[in-house]
């Protein structure tokens, strides 16, 4: 592995413990009831049910929930011990429902651990095995908690470092990650990691908040890039989820006169590649484009959206099969239309088949051909060296191997 560079100097990196922890001895809070840093006998129950409570939920919604919580289950093994209906009461409010969930199941877990070794996990992979208790949790708890070495990397503490060191990429991305944990256990000493971890989440929650940092009176807006840039708001970079596109098709049955219907092999590149499938049409929808709606919006708009022949969209007409193009310039040819199957399933419900990069909706459309239409374009098509098979619903299935969505058709 090689090792991660820091863009910041070792003179940077080797200050910034000291004057954050300057700056909490002066100006930190240290009167916030789960806080163990003033004590040699911290306790780790304390610093674990804060911690899983201030997880999504800011310190003043929590403080009075915390006070309940620790009047009605002082120790692990009230909480344990509590039935869940009394856990869910003094949860009420505070969002989230499977952290209650996860810190009751976890407390069980707990009394487990100290039934059998007659402590807290000392370790921060034991830790990391209780129900609700991620990487960060887990380091708060051993550092904080037990006064062992730990790191923290949270929200707060990946907002304050992708500032101080202009950290570009993704934050949800797993390379960011690793670069965010690189440079928190390069800044955390290894003596006094609890109160470095407490200096970071109160700096990340007073100062260096989302909106508006206070970067006047922070200990690092000597050295913070996005500060120098005036770009603190820039950061954390994080990509916003790109809703799937859609994409329509007609799925043409067309029929002989005993109602079987042509099924095409797909060709071995593209979607589907070799499977058997109806001649696909796509179309395309002329009002709402754009590729970053948000889904809402796009589930909006789908109902007063009309659809139409795609024929003039050239990322459209690269979906064209051979096969589709000979089939569609013979119906035209023919002044042939395939027709919608139900007036309903046009209008507001398509079938919907959802594939890994986008949502398929696909029409079924009917035409019915005489004999020697049949034989015409049949001949047509193998002329062009495809695959086709006249076959009614059950032999399809039966004997093709169709996708999923062709099977949702016929059905
Ligand atoms: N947010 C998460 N943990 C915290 C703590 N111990 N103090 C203040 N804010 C926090
Ligand atoms: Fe955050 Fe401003 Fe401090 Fe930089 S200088 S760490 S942006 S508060």
């Amino acid at each position: 592995m090689t090792a991660i560079s820091f863009i910041h100097t070792d003179t940077n990196l080797d200050s910034f413990a000291p004057r954050l922890l300057d700056w909490f001895a002066e100006n930190g809070r240290h009167d916030l009831p789960w806080q163990q840093h003033q004590t040699d006998t911290p306790n780790p129950y304390i610093v674990w049910l804060s911690e899983v409570m201030l997880q999504q939920t800011q310190v003043t919604t929590v403080l009075p929930y915390f006070a309940r919580f620790m009047e009605s289950f002082p120790t692990v093994q009230d909480l344990a011990a509590a039935e869940w209906d009394m856990v869910a009461e003094h949860w009420a409010g505070l969002g989230y429902y499977a952290r209650a969930r996860n810190l009751h199941k976890g407390a069980k877990q707990l009394v487990a651990v100290i039934d059998e070794t007659g402590d807290f996990p000392q370790t921060l992979a034991g830790w990391e095995a209780i129900s609700g208790v991620g990487p960060s949790t887990a380091g708060a708890i051993m550092a904080m908690g037990l006064h062992r070495y730990g790191v923290i990397c949270d929200g707060n503490v990946k907002r304050v470092l992708t500032r101080w060191a202009a950290i570009d990429g993704d934050i949800t991305k797993s390379a960011t990650t690793k670069e965010l944990w690189a440079l928190a256990e390069r800044l955390t000493p290894r003596e006094n990691s609890g109160l470095f971890a407490q200096a970071m989440m109160d700096m990340g929650a007073t100062l260096c908040t989302r909106s508006k940092p206070a970067c006047l009176l922070c200990p690092l807006q000597d050295d913070c890039i996005a500060h120098a840039q005036g770009r603190e708001t820039n950061y954390p970079v994080k990509a916003k989820k790109q809703p799937k596109p859609s994409k329509f098709s007609n799925a043409l049955l067309i029929k002989d006169v005993d109602s079987n219907t042509l099924w095409l092999q797909r060709p071995d590149n593209g979607i589907w590649g070799g499977l058997w499938s109806l001649p696909l049409e796509f179309i395309k929808k002329i009002e709402g484009k754009g590729s970053s709606k948000t889904s809402a919006e796009e589930s909006q708009n789908k109902d007063d959206t009309k659809l139409e022949v795609a024929s003039n969209e050239k990322v459209y007409e690269t979906e064209f099969t051979t096969a589709e193009q000979i089939i569609n310039e013979w119906l035209d040819k023919n002044n042939l239309a395939a027709a919608p199957i139900n007036k309903t399933l046009i209008d507001d419900a398509p079938i919907k088949h959802s594939l890994t990069h986008f949502h398929w909706y696909l029409t079924p459309q009917s035409v019915t051909l005489n004999n020697e239409q049949a034989a015409e374009i049949s001949e047509a098509l193998q002329a062009a060296q495809i695959n086709i098979n006249w076959l009614n619903a059950d032999d399809a299935q039966a004997t093709l191997g169709l996708p999923r969505a062709m099977v949702k058709i016929l059905e």
